[in-house]
């Protein structure tokens, strides 16, 4: 799967890139990561790609042309135009399902904005899916590009080194389906044991207790909404 992000701030990619799960999906060419800085397609000699808001107010607002014409230029890269998609609080909330739907593609193009937003015409112009991480505001879609990515390589095959360890995640199986807690050595810690049910061996034991506390956790977490 290829990713291509285009943003005002391509070193905050590379320590990040390198580690972990996607530093294997890279290394096993299961991942590709295009880091682009959008001041490639600066026409201002200082290569400035924000401009004041007109109609005035506080804060910068990204520049149509280095947006535009920076997607269409990595676009035009492969012959996938993949899914075009930009980072704002505006866009549709991203979740599990949102996820899962994103890792059936083979390209994504993340637009990260900075500043007080984007000019109206690339969205006009560009027509992207807006994707929010949440109902918050950042300082810009460099990290929700990151979570972004994050989420859908884990269901990439052969990321993941069991195969079968994005299935019980949490949000995997339902919408609704909070992973059921779980345990590793020492057997007790400041007289905090494990239970019993997870020592016994009794598969089909472990696996309703499972069931009983991922249904009761994410009875709690509902609850507290
Ligand atoms: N950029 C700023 N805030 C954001 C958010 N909540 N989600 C995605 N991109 C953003």
């Amino acid at each position: 799967m290829r990713f291509d992000i285009l943003t005002l701030f391509p070193a905050i990619f590379p320590g990040y890139l390198g580690e972990s799960l996607l530093e294997k999906g890279i290394r096993r060419r299961l991942v590709e990561v295009h880091v682009h800085d959008l001041r490639n397609w600066s026409r201002d000699k200082h290569h400035k790609v924000d401009d004041r808001p007109f109609g005035g107010g506080p804060g910068m607002v990204l520049r149509v042309e280095p947006v535009v014409e920076g997607v269409e230029e990595i676009r035009g890269r492969t012959r996938d135009p993949g899914r075009l998609i930009l980072l704002t609080p505006q866009g549709k909330r991203f979740d599990q399902r949102y996820v899962r739907e994103l890792a059936t593609s083979n390209r994504l193009i993340l637009v990260c904005g900075r500043y007080e937003g984007f000019d109206q015409r690339i969205i006009d112009i560009l027509k992207p899916e807006e994707l929010s991480i949440g109902d918050f505001v950042l300082n810009g879609g460099e990290v929700a590009a990151m979570v972004v990515i994050d989420a859908v390589i884990r269901l990439i095959p052969g990321v993941l080194g069991d195969a079968t360890s994005s299935i019980d995640d949490s949000f995997s199986r339902e919408e609704d389906w909070i992973e059921f807690p779980q345990y590793t050595r020492p057997r007790t810690y400041r007289d905090h044991g494990v239970p019993d049910v997870l020592l016994n061996g009794n598969h089909e034991e472990i696996a309703e207790w499972r069931r009983a506390h991922a249904a009761r956790r994410t009875e709690r977490l509902r609850e507290a909404e």
